[in-house]
């Protein structure tokens, strides 16, 4: 077994769930010391209990990365137990499952939303400055999404333009923090993200992609025609393979990069783009009648 992360401090926000509690798993077997922080402190502790029975080193914290106060303690948390901080894994996020269009978005709703994925991204990159520049150097990792590259179905909005302005983060932390040794990288999920999102805060943590439990409460094999993406591996997306991407920005296998959002798990669906024409047009029929018309 690797260990990529031993001796370092890191701390892992949304780590109760999905993709933070797969890294603070993965990234503890390889010798990291976590502060894994939730809103709900009931996950937090769990992950925290988890790490600690499998023999690694863990606290659990409740941390709100809209509030400043909040993130700025688990900073210090990480130096009070850890010694210093190495890697803020900037992960946090939530938005409005089912949502309104945007013009129908209240502010307390884009507020929200923003605050957790736009806001709390700034809270998280700033106080991890501030104990990494007197180190001279650290890692900031931040999970963005595929919805602030291009957008998501309606009622994602808020949630996608707060993502836009967390990949802008990461370029403008990169820019001005490189001088201290610090760097900023983003990943972008896209396929074989945590059920848990779209369920209630209150609900069990599931451990599975959307595509995994789908498959689990369909009874059914695999096929590959139920992945929408071009690529076609013979086994659903999942948790694993988005925290491979953010694995490889908190390690040092990334050390002379930074600035830069990866598009993680993205299937093959970010190399096309769509060009949608109604189901009765067909572009056969278009070009045979094209060569019919008298030239103008
Ligand atoms: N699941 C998806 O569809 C998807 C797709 C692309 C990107 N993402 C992003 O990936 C990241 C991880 O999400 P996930 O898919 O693992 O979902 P998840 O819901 O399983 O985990 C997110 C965790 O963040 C916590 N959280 C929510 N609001 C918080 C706040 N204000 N402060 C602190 N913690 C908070 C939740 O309690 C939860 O435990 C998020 O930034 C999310 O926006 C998710």
């Amino acid at each position: 077994m690797a260990s990529r992360f031993a001796g370092k401090s890191i701390v892992i926000t949304g780590g109760g769930a999905g993709l933070g509690r797969e890294c603070a798993l993965q990234w503890s077997v390889e010798g990291g010391k976590i502060v894994v922080t939730d809103l709900i402190e009931d996950r937090a502790q769990a992950v925290a209990k988890e790490i600690l029975a499998a023999g690694g080193d863990a606290i659990g914290l409740k941390t709100d990365v809209r509030i400043e106060a909040e993130v700025e303690q688990a900073v210090g948390a990480a130096v009070e137990n850890f010694g210093r901080l190495d890697i803020m894994f900037a992960n946090a996020g939530r938005s409005l499952p089912g949502g309104p269009s945007i013009e129908d978005t209240t502010e307390e709703q884009w507020d929200d939303v923003t605050n957790t994925v736009y806001r709390g991204v700034f809270f998280s990159g700033k106080h991890a400055c501030h104990q990494m520049k007197k180190q001279h150097g650290g890692n900031i990792v931040v999970t963005t999404s595929a919805a602030g590259i291009n957008a998501y179905p309606v009622g994602f909005g808020a949630y996608a333009a707060g993502k836009a302005g967390a990949i802008g983060l990461v370029h403008s932390m990169a820019t001005e923090w490189g001088r201290y040794g610090i760097r900023v990288n983003g990943l972008a999920p896209t396929h074989g993200m945590s059920i848990n999102f779209a369920l209630p805060l209150d609900a069990p943590v599931l451990n599975m992609s959307y595509e995994e439990f789908a498959l689990q409460e369909s009874g059914e094999a695999w096929h590959d025609d139920r992945f929408v993406g071009p690529l076609k591996v013979g086994r659903p997306p999942s948790l694993k393979d988005n925290a491979a991407v953010a694995t490889f920005l908190a390690s040092d296998d990334s050390a002379y990069m930074s600035g830069l959002v990866i598009p993680a798990c993205d299937g093959g669906n970010f190399a096309m783009t769509s060009i949608p024409f109604p189901k009765t047009w067909s572009l056969e029929d278009m070009a045979a009648s094209a060569m019919d018309e008298p030239a103008s």
